[in-house]
């Protein structure tokens, strides 16, 4: 890895290291000395050495190895190959100057089947990263489950499974009682609604699953674990700050026509209240999306108040707004969404709206729940063309966007909205799901040929407004 050192750089000597950006400039003590600012990682998509030390497989190692689920047929065997170079990428965390680090525990690297036999070797592997982090200055931030079932659960039946409850508690209290001594901020789930709708329903993420009618089970089932998860942290964790990460996209009605508002009050539902409202004990928002009455059917005695949780914060994960049309032909009953390359709008590389405007608006909508305690903007990013030259990445674009939404988290907080830190997707250039290794979301580039790091304009950015 190249050594950084960051005083050889412009943006250090008082200079913006990107001369031309005219925006107002924002300083990372508006936000205030207990902001608390990371960035965020998950292990499918860094980690690599998906056979070393005992790691069992995951669906997404399945799914993988699958013809035509990943673009470009890519895979995740290696990806930033984060399993040896953790060392040398968590010192760039510190130099890039976040105090904060999220990233996601394999369930199959700790218990490679899933229940039953417990991996000391994958054990060691996180207390090693934990450890790294605490010797360099850094919170750890754990992410219980992002996406990575072990195929041994999926294969009696994975999320559709009522069992997982006791396979999840299982794994939740073993992971307390390994790593709550030294890591007090969790994260329970990470965007349950991406796996129900991607992984269960549309197929597009592992396990592959097609089928409206697998979406109501798991998203009970999802939606008990998140609870009980959080419980079981709390009853094992001394001084845990607990929360859980939700996808959330403002939605806006293509017209002032009642169809449209109706239909962009389902995709709120489904976006937006899924699983925040069953947490704060408002059950399933099935008001405006009487389908979810469906899930009585999952429901057993004492279901409602087990869905509750009194999370310390929720995790809000945003990157875009959507805009939605009615449509008696939508492929997706509930997302009449007009994409936004028809809209004549900024995009990025994965297609999505820049909309800074929409981190606002979705800050405020969550801020008007009386239960939601505190919020943390637990992912935002985007994915551009990066290309090195000469031993530079030139984001431009990436700095802007990071500019303008902090822009508008900031203009939220000073409104009053409780934002208590900001997690930057992601590091690194890593593994992006369904689309494989072309959207690349890091601050710092990685040349997935050599391993080489280069950290980005926009990391040098972070590095600047965070120093000063
Ligand atoms: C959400 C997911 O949590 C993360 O894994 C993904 O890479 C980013 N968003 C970007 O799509």
């Amino acid at each position: 890895m190249k050594d950084f050192n960051f005083d050889n750089f412009d943006i250090l000597r008082g200079q913006s290291v990107v001369s031309d950006i005219k925006r107002d400039t924002i300083s990372a003590s508006d936000f205030g000395t207990d902001f608390r600012w990371g960035t965020a990682t998950a292990a499918f998509q860094i980690e690599g050495g998906v056979a070393e030390d005992g790691r069992g497989p995951s669906i997404w190692d399945t799914f993988t190895k699958q013809k035509g689920k990943i673009k470009n047929g890519d895979h995740a065997e290696i990806a930033c190959d984060f399993y040896n170079r953790y060392e040398s990428d968590l010192e760039l965390v510190k130099e890039l100057g976040f105090k904060e680090f999220r990233f996601s525990l394999s369930w199959s690297r700790i218990i490679p089947e899933g229940t039953g036999g417990v991996n000391q070797m994958g054990i060691d592997f996180y207390n090693r990263i934990i450890d790294k982090c605490l010797d360099l200055k850094i919170e750890p931030w754990i992410t219980l489950y992002h996406w990575d079932l072990p195929q041994a659960l999926e294969d009696r039946g994975g999320w559709k499974s009522r069992e997982i409850i006791s396979w999840f508690s299982e794994y939740v209290t073993l992971c307390a009682a390994e790593f709550g001594d030294r890591v007090k901020n969790w994260i329970v789930l990470n965007e349950p609604t991406a796996v129900a709708g991607l992984g269960y329903t549309t197929g597009m993420h592992a396990p592959g699953k097609k089928g409206v009618f697998n979406f109501l089970p798991v998203v009970h089932h999802l939606a008990l674990c998140n609870a009980e998860g959080g419980r079981i942290i709390r009853d094992h964790v001394q001084n845990a700050y607990i929360g859980t990460a939700l996808s959330c996209s403002h939605v806006k009605p293509y017209s002032d026509k009642p169809k449209d508002i109706r239909a962009a009050q389902r995709a709120d539902a489904i976006m937006n209240r899924l699983f925040l409202e069953p947490s704060l004990g408002l059950g399933y928002p099935t008001d405006v999306f009487p389908f979810l009455n469906g899930i009585k059917k999952f429901m057993r005695p004492g279901d409602k108040d087990k869905l509750a949780f009194d999370f310390d914060f929720i995790g809000l994960q945003n990157y875009f707004r959507i805009i939605v049309k009615h449509s008696y032909f939508a492929p997706v009953l509930w997302l009449e969404e007009i994409p936004a390359k028809k809209r004549n709008v900024p995009l990025t590389a994965m297609g999505w709206e820049v909309a800074p405007d929409g981190m606002y608006d979705i800050l405020k909508q969550f801020s008007e729940y009386a239960g939601v305690k505190e919020i943390i903007i637990s992912e935002n990013g985007a994915a551009f063309e990066d290309l090195p030259e000469d031993g530079k990445v030139k984001d431009l674009r990436r700095v802007e966007f990071f500019q303008d939404y902090l822009k508008s988290i900031l203009k939220a907080k000073k409104e009053g909205v409780k934002v208590g830190g900001y997690l930057a997707w992601s590091l690194l250039d890593n593994f992006e799901w369904a689309e494989g290794y072309h959207p690349r979301f890091g601050l710092v580039y990685v040349n997935y040929e050599t391993q080489e790091r280069i950290v980005k304009d926009s990391g040098k950015w972070f590095a600047s407004f965070l120093k000063n």
